[in-house]
């Protein structure tokens, strides 16, 4: 894919609900940048659901979720993928393309769950549990991948864990999103403390105010909120599966429980919904700025590598999940 030429009047029309004239002015020299950068590198650009609407809808070339993400990262044919994410999502993307340049725009792009846990964490809860399959979170290392059978993510865990056709498995590291799908699948979950930064802070007190606020919204949560969020809430989903909700049914008014840049980007796409935008940062995910993301594509930094060793077991692992 080569980016084509696209005027930066157009792109504005795609998110001029959500970001006023004045403020897009400061951003149209990086986005042009962009744009002529993308072609000259052969580079495209793949962003998360949590990117700022200027970079979701205005420099992305592939947007989506983490499974999403993941799947489109094998077929690009580019030479250079520049994840506008968090780490974790660039090297999932180095482990299933592996002869392409994977760039990401700041490396102190982290994430509360995947710095949860280790490795070596990994290898002593499968000797304190022989046998058991560990199903690791995507939201994790190549390290950390690289001790699992396999992964999931908040759109096909279910899926995953169902393909196991066991009663009991090791889910790591979120402990919410393995309490959450243990009660919906009824395979027991042995789990690890690791929480999601933004999530764990929303709680029920909150989604009954929002009720009281806002008559008639209809409520959607992400998997990784705590288990009475979710017993709250009208809907529970990954980012994409909260999206394509808000497509198909056009709800009057709705409130996306996840990361504030979230119902920016729906909101653009779906003027005729009336969002309530309660709102978490995630401060890994705000590390991508245009400015980043151009510095990226001039100075072909930050390059993402992974240790042969570990890349061919952390792959096989992601592999599985896809192949469900
Ligand atoms: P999704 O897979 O639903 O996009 O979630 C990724 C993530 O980091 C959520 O916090
Ligand atoms: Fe990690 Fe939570 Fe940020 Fe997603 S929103 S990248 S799970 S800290």
């Amino acid at each position: 894919m080569t980016a084509p030429t696209i005027s930066t009047d157009a792109l504005y029309e795609r998110i001029r609900t959500v970001v006023p004239r004045v403020e897009w002015a400061t951003m149209e020299d990086d986005v042009a940048a962009i744009w002529r950068l993308k072609r000259e590198r052969n580079a495209v650009i793949l962003a998360h659901n949590y990117q700022t609407p200027e970079i979701f809808h205005g420099v992305a070339d592939i947007v989506g979720d983490s499974l999403a993400l993941a799947r489109e990262a094998q077929h690009v044919e580019a030479d250079v993928i520049v994840l506008a994410g968090v780490h974790f999502m660039a090297e999932t993307a180095k482990l299933l393309n592996p002869a392409k340049t994977v760039l990401i725009p700041d490396l102190r792009s982290g994430c509360s769950l995947a710095e949860s846990i280790t490795a070596a964490d990994v290898r002593a809860l499968r000797a304190a549990h022989p046998g058991v399959p560990v199903v690791t979170y995507v939201n994790t290392s190549a390290a950390v991948k690289a001790e699992s059978d396999v992964c999931c993510t908040s759109g096909n865990a279910v899926k995953v864990i169902e393909s196991l056709g066991v009663d009991r498995v090791i889910m790591i590291p979120d402990e919410y999103l393995a309490q959450n799908i243990a009660r919906q699948t009824g395979v027991e979950v042995i789990t690890w403390a690791g929480h999601c930064e933004v999530h764990e802070r929303f709680t029920p007190r909150d989604i009954a105010q929002i009720r009281v606020d806002y008559p008639g919204v209809t409520v959607l949560a992400h998997p990784e909120c705590p288990p009475e969020v979710l017993d709250v809430a009208d809907m529970a989903g990954s980012t994409a599966q909260m999206q394509d909700f808000v497509r198909l049914e056009q709800p009057a008014r709705v409130a996306l429980i996840t990361e504030c840049s979230m119902s920016d980007n729906v909101s653009a796409a779906n003027p005729a919904v009336e969002f309530v935008r309660p709102c978490n940062l995630c401060p890994h995910m705000k590390r991508n700025t245009l400015g980043a993301i151009r510095a990226a594509l001039e100075l072909g930094r930050h390059e993402v590598t992974i240790d042969p060793q570990v890349a061919v077991r952390a792959r096989a692992a992601v592999e599985r999940m896809l192949a469900v």
